[in-house]
């Protein structure tokens, strides 16, 4: 299966934000990961509905939206209304993950998990088969640029087990100091999608960035 490269649109120049977008679409990417956050479960917020509505009027591939928010079974049916593909939702933020992922599926998206870096991957075990994505944060959740956690290596070898003993169809998505020195390592460790935010759009030519990292995850 093709490895998959999502641009994390938190770090494109919110003035030039169509621009960005054309970028991506013109890019080797494959989704837009988008990032939301509400000053309470992570501390930071990033943006909100109107802005995903404005991105998604131009966004020419899968959107991916990331759920940094308390409680966010409040807000599954508006997402799926802006247009998110994939939506996923913390674990930490989910007092009944079962009944948030189906809710997220009947409202025709994707669900998501994702792990902050001290969540154990176990934990993952009794919900594996109504998972279609893990989001393994590899930094803290709240703000881009930050450095990449080593000990994400062992959680992606533990939940491409479980996902493997449980014969679920599960993606392993990588967020947080992606870039093109660690990329080859997470995709041999077993991952699929690599979320790369400032690498790709700090970086003096994002639409090339892109391009290489990835053919570094399927080389
Ligand atoms: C962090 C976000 C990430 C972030 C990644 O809370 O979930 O998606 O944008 O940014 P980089 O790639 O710069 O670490
Ligand atoms: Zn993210």
């Amino acid at each position: 299966m093709t490895k998959l490269i999502a641009p994390s649109i938190l770090a494109a120049d919110f003035a030039n934000l169509q621009r960005d977008i054309e970028m991506v679409n013109q890019s080797e990417a494959d989704w837009f990961h988008i990032d939301i956050m509400d000053g309470v479960f992570v501390p930071n917020i990033s943006f909100g509905m109107p802005v995903l509505q404005a991105i998604n009027k131009h966004a020419g591939k899968v959107i991916d939206v990331h759920l940094m928010i308390v409680d966010p079974d409040r807000y599954i049916t508006t997402f799926a209304d802006l247009g998110a593909d994939i939506l996923t939702v913390h674990y930490e933020a989910c007092t009944h993950l079962h009944r948030t992922l189906q809710a997220i599926k009947a409202a025709g998206m994707r669900a998501g998990v994702a792990v902050n870096p001290h969540t154990n991957i176990s934990l993952l075990e009794d919900v594996i088969n109504d998972i279609d994505l893990v989001c393994i944060m590899s930094v803290n959740p709240g703000f881009g640029g930050q450095s990449f956690i080593p000990n994400t290596y062992k959680k992606i070898k533990q939940l491409k087990e479980l996902i493997l003993d449980n014969n679920a169809d599960t993606q392993i998505e990588i967020d947080g100091g992606v870039n093109s020195d660690n990329a080859k390592k997470l995709i041999d460790a077993g991952a699929d999608v690599l979320v790369a935010g400032s690498f790709v759009f700090k970086s003096s030519n994002p639409t090339d960035t892109i391009k290489n990292l990835k053919e570094i995850a399927n080389s």
